[in-house]
């Protein structure tokens, strides 16, 4: 089945953040439309693909108007007649019109709505939802990765990690897991209710991290898994993503919440107590993306017992994560199609990182809106893992409830397995 594309229509909305960002919406001759919204990062790699903003003082700088005549005066003349089908093409369009690996002539921002959009649009005309127009086939839905506690760039670096996450491990369906992750969430806000003011969610609809030191966060959310009935480690694992880039200068790593400066090894020794002392099963960007070294320590280290998640060091290029391969610097990978602009851009790092025996986790950004792409690129595309924040607010619960709806189109389908890139951590204090 095919239809040409007719009109592309770009629109300025809203994010989670109340920032402005970029709407697409593609219409084909044959009278289907659909739409998609661009997300946005706080915490974003150098070499990831990047919106086009505005500058000046309106909305911080941050509008998009820029963008969205890009997408008027650009994208859609070069589209227009095109088969909304013909995915690849369309993007080496975009690729063509935009050869820089950061969008800086059209934006991310711009590129990233126009090709999920497109992809949307093409699962309308042949009349499917979008993960079974990605494939038919689909027996598993990713395992959640959710945030129970913010921080970082998310929570005005009131600790340094930037997510403080659970992903469960015994649950054998997206009902149960979230069951499970729902039960940890409100354990959680217990322990911080009981402990002062609660003071709200951070950017991703985690609690906020009313604790002075890093190990103050992982303590309570130990806890937490414990108080609300699970065995930490085996029925709930704890996952970070330390996002290092943030807080690592010239080779130093800084904890602002411990106020101390840390070599690499130094840092190396943190984590390396961290390991031993939670039951951590995730750890993403354990190093900083400019710090190869650390990020091949920290895997030779704890690859055996974790996935090493590469977000900043990847930036979901196909390219970086043969490097990253070669280079046992990772085992794992952050897909976010923003980071690369393009649908099928992404999805070619997904299928290199599979290739390669990494396992793979589909991700959206802090700042999302109502779209629910992620849930179905994640389930079409087989990731073992899927990351969009807390369960709450709801710019994060729309794709959760998009994964139930999912599971419950194709029957109740088991959860994908705990990737086995790595053993069961050692038990709490073992
Ligand atoms: P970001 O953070 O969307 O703010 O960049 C998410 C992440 O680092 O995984
Ligand atoms: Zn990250």
């Amino acid at each position: 089945m095919t239809d040409t594309i007719a009109e592309v229509r770009g629109r300025r909305v809203w994010d989670s953040r109340g920032r402005p960002t970029v709407e697409v919406e593609v219409f084909t001759a044959g009278g289907m439309r659909a739409r998609a919204i661009a997300p946005a990062g706080a915490s974003r790699g150098s070499a990831e693909a990047s919106d086009l903003r505005d500058g000046g003082s309106r909305l911080g700088g941050l509008d998009v108007l820029t963008a969205i005549s890009r997408v008027h005066t650009v994208i859609a003349p070069a589209l227009v007649g095109h088969d909304v089908c013909a995915q690849s093409t369309i993007d080496s369009v975009l690729d063509q019109l935009d050869p820089t690996p950061t969008r800086e002539v059209l934006g991310g921002n711009a590129t990233v709505a126009t090709s999920l959009a497109v992809l949307h649009t093409a699962s309308a005309v042949a009349k499917q939802p979008l993960w079974r127009y990605l494939n038919p086939e689909v027996r598993t839905i990713p395992r959640p990765e959710i945030q129970i506690i913010g921080g970082g760039a998310h929570a005005a670096r009131r600790v340094d990690l930037q997510d403080f996450m659970v992903i469960p491990l015994s649950a054998t369906s997206i009902a149960d897991a979230l069951v499970h992750v729902a039960e940890v969430y409100r354990t959680v806000g217990e322990l911080f209710a009981a402990r002062g003011p609660v003071l709200g969610v951070a950017d991703e609809g985690g609690h906020w991290p009313a604790v002075s030191r890093n190990e103050e966060a992982l303590e309570l959310l130990t806890t937490g898994i414990e108080r609300a009935g699970f065995r930490a480690g085996t029925d709930v694992g704890i996952s970070l993503d330390i996002a290092a880039s943030e807080f690592e200068k010239d080779g130093t790593y800084r904890l602002s919440a411990e106020d101390r400066d840390f070599a690499r090894d130094e840092w190396l020794a943190v984590l390396h107590n961290w390991m031993r002392d939670y039951p951590i099963v995730a750890i993403e960007d354990p190093a900083s993306e400019h710090d190869p070294i650390g990020m091949r320590a920290a895997t030779a280290a704890f690859g055996a017992r974790a996935l090493i998640v590469g977000d900043d060091y990847i930036v979901t290029n196909p390219d970086r994560i043969t490097e990253a391969a070669a280079d046992s610097a990772c085992n794992t990978a952050l897909i976010k199609v923003n980071q690369a602009g393009t649908v099928t851009r992404s999805w070619q790092a997904h299928e290199r990182a599979h290739a390669v025996g990494w396992a793979t986790i589909v991700s959206a950004r802090s700042g999302e809106t109502e779209d629910v792409s992620v849930a179905h690129l994640a389930v079409g595309w087989g990731a073992d893992i899927v990351k969009v924040g807390s369960i709450t607010r709801g710019e994060r619960t729309a794709k959760w409830n998009e994964l139930i709806r999912i599971d419950e189109e194709l029957g109740g389908v088991p959860l994908a397995e705990f990737p086995h890139t790595c053993a069961a951590p050692a038990p709490r204090g073992g």
